[in-house]
């Protein structure tokens, strides 16, 4: 229903009846010309439609970029928050006041503050705020050209972990998660010339957050990936996904399957959605349902993408004024017993974990430049898979990730003992998953998606698992389903894979340290594995600690050697374990970690890198990347 002021009186006018009678006469005749070569349900003229949750593909819009120097106060007491009786301020730091005359009392001035860089976490950026755990205070001031036509978002890649987002005074809304992207409609709030975006982010770890409050990784705070007003057209493309079509797979068919989501106001009109793909020679109109979504199935057989032909294809979408490209690969992913199945053929996965830091130095790595560099490294370790650990990687990952041929193992930060117990918990460990799997539901590169890391085994752990897995496979029946868990015990000299969390999952993870937490190194070798589930497992962290440079007897503890004797006799080990079909080593670079605090060895850094933070090749390196070729065939 539109409200329209006319005569001074307020004329109550349902004009979505007229709406939909002009756009039903008008798609009649429109669904005479739809391509027959593509399946379009029956047609309904658009009413409310569905708003998505995340924009897909945010880069490759419209967009002003706010990435640059932002103004920041550190705010320890959440004093710009919280007035003295500990209830928020209506007059905040977010309004971004100055003192108008001598007399006036404001007790803080963004313009005079320091600068932060944005996208980057505090923590490396200045010295005083390496450790800091707290609220930080960003500030950009901008200008518009405001165009009435257009509706404004502005889209967060990601702000470690909370967020309470304001424009121009008025608060449009709070995030929690580190990792995951978020956006707010701004429409309203913006308006032409200056305006400006204020951030209240706080990293304070909380034991009902996820992840909890400890972990092995160091809590970098503060607006770590890009931020970027979006310009888009009143009714936009908001969403859609393209992938092999699972149904006709089973028939031993193939066809492309996916849906094309309007978003905004109702159409006015026109309804036709362009999708094209001009290499498989597909050009059509798709009309919207009432939601204004479009489903689509049509007969093609794509070139597989695999790591060894990482075959990407242009994908593009024309709606009003709105032309947006897309690079999408199009495989197949199974489990067939103990096997991985990729496009048909068994694989076996040469992989490496990586945290999400900046190759050859510390902090949150972000851009496209450090996404290849970090995967080009894992390449010439011989990788055609990486384990992007503990939580979801920035966008750019996935995306050079795709163009690289490196398979992807994504994952949310449930990691050791969250509050199982709880249903808040657990709701924030489901949005992070619907924001990862909303974000890259269309990187081919991506075949599993993890639910946990190391948690314990018991029932309420058990529950929770299994009601992420669900919503998993609810969200995305493409893929994989796989955690992590080092629940194993010795059982009669052998490791028994027992942890009924396997029966939730396809493809179980098994992080072992022997050699290192247990174990000598030369043990390892003979030790025996055994397995309750006909399911693929993956060895998902094994490794030990070294000093980069510090060499001397295998004995002996941060040696290169000593790590070197670890992954020898675990390789053997591993290699001799018939249900394992593939292994991601702990970790690709030494990263910052708040437990390792040994003085000129760790330095708060986990050393069981097989590079260092500068980037220098550790001797196992060199073995990994030789029991790699071997297994290519190399
Ligand atoms: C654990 C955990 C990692 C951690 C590693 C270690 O398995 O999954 O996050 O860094 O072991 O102890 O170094």
């Amino acid at each position: 229903m539109f409200t329209i002021k006319t005569c001074g009186t307020t004329l109550k006018v349902l004009l979505v009846k007229l709406v939909l009678l002009l756009s039903c006469i008008a798609m009649q005749s429109m669904a005479a010309e739809k391509s027959s070569s593509i399946q379009t349900p029956a047609l309904h003229a658009p009413a409310a439609l569905a708003q998505s949750l995340l924009l897909q593909n945010p880069h490759a819009r419209t967009a002003i970029s706010l990435n640059g120097p932002w103004r920041t106060i550190v705010d320890p007491y959440e004093n710009g928050f919280y007035n003295h009786r500990y209830l928020e301020n209506p007059n905040g730091y977010f309004k971004n006041a100055s003192a108008k005359s001598p007399s006036d009392l404001v007790e803080y001035d963004f313009s005079k503050s320091p600068l932060l860089e944005v996208p980057g976490d505090w923590n490396t950026q200045l010295e005083r705020l390496f450790f800091y755990e707290g609220t930080v205070w960003y500030q950009k001031s901008f200008s518009l050209t405001k165009n009435s036509h257009k509706r404004y978002v502005l889209y967060f890649d990601a702000v470690n972990y909370e967020a309470v987002v304001y424009v121009n005074g008025e608060k449009v809304g709070r995030h929690e998660g580190g990792f995951t992207p978020f956006q707010f409609d701004v429409t309203k709030q913006l308006q032409a010339g200056d305006n400006f975006v204020v951030v209240k982010v706080d990293n304070r770890r909380e034991r009902d957050n996820i992840p909890t409050v400890n972990t092995d990784w160091w809590n970098y705070g503060g607006i770590t990936r890009p931020v970027t007003i979006l310009e888009l057209d009143r009714t936009y493309i908001s969403d859609y996904t393209l992938s092999l079509d699972l149904q006709a797979r089973a028939l031993g068919k193939s066809r492309i399957s996916g849906w094309v989501q309007l978003s905004g106001d109702s159409p006015k009109g026109n309804t036709n959605i362009h999708l094209q793909l001009p290499e498989l020679g597909l050009d059509s109109a798709l009309d919207v349902d009432s939601s204004g979504k479009a489903s689509f199935s049509f007969e093609a057989n794509p070139q597989r993408w695999a790591p060894q032909n990482p075959k990407l294809y242009k994908v593009v979408f024309r709606y009003g004024s709105e032309t947006l490209e897309d690079e999408i690969g199009f495989r197949d992913i199974r489990v067939q017993g103990e096997d991985i199945v990729l496009n048909g053929e068994p694989i076996y996965l040469r992989g490496i974990s990586i945290h999400e830091e900046k190759p050859g130095g510390e902090g949150r790595a972000w851009s496209e430049a450090e996404a290849v560099k970090i995967l080009t490294m894992a390449k010439e370790l011989g990788c055609n898979f990486v384990r992007l650990a503990h939580y979801p990687h920035n966008e750019n990952m996935l995306r050079a990730a795709d163009r690289l041929g490196l398979l992807v193992w994504s994952e949310i930060p449930v990691y050791w003992t969250v509050q199982f117990e709880s249903e808040a918990v657990y709701q924030k460990a489901e949005q992070q998953l619907t924001e990862m799997i909303q974000r890259d539901k269309n990187r081919a590169a991506i075949i599993l998606w993890s639910v946990a890391n190391e948690t314990p085994n018991h029932n309420l752990r058990f529950t929770f698992l299994k009601k992420l897995v669900a919503k998993a496979r609810q969200l995305d029946a493409t893929r994989l389903i796989t955690a992590a868990s080092d629940t194993q015990q010795t059982v009669g000299g052998a490791k028994k894979i027992d942890d009924p969390f396997a029966e939730l999952v396809d493809v179980i993870g098994i992080n072992t340290y022997c050699g290192w937490y247990s174990d000598k190194p030369s043990d390892c070798a003979a030790m025996r594995w055994q397995s309750d589930y006909n399911k693929p497992v993956i060895i998902s962290e094994f490794g030990a600690g070294a000093l980069a440079g510090l060499h001397g007897d295998k004995n002996a503890r941060w040696t290169e050697e000593y790590q070197d004797d670890v992954y020898r006799y675990n390789l053997e080990m591993i290699d001799k374990i018939p249900f394992v079909k593939g292994m991601t080593p702990w970790i690709l670079k030494d990263f910052r970690s708040p437990r390792r605090p040994l003085p000129e060895i760790q330095d708060y850094w986990n050393r069981k890198g097989l590079v260092s933070e500068s980037g220098e090749r550790k001797q196992a390196w060199y073995r990994l990347r030789d029991f790699y070729q071997g297994k290519a065939g190399g």
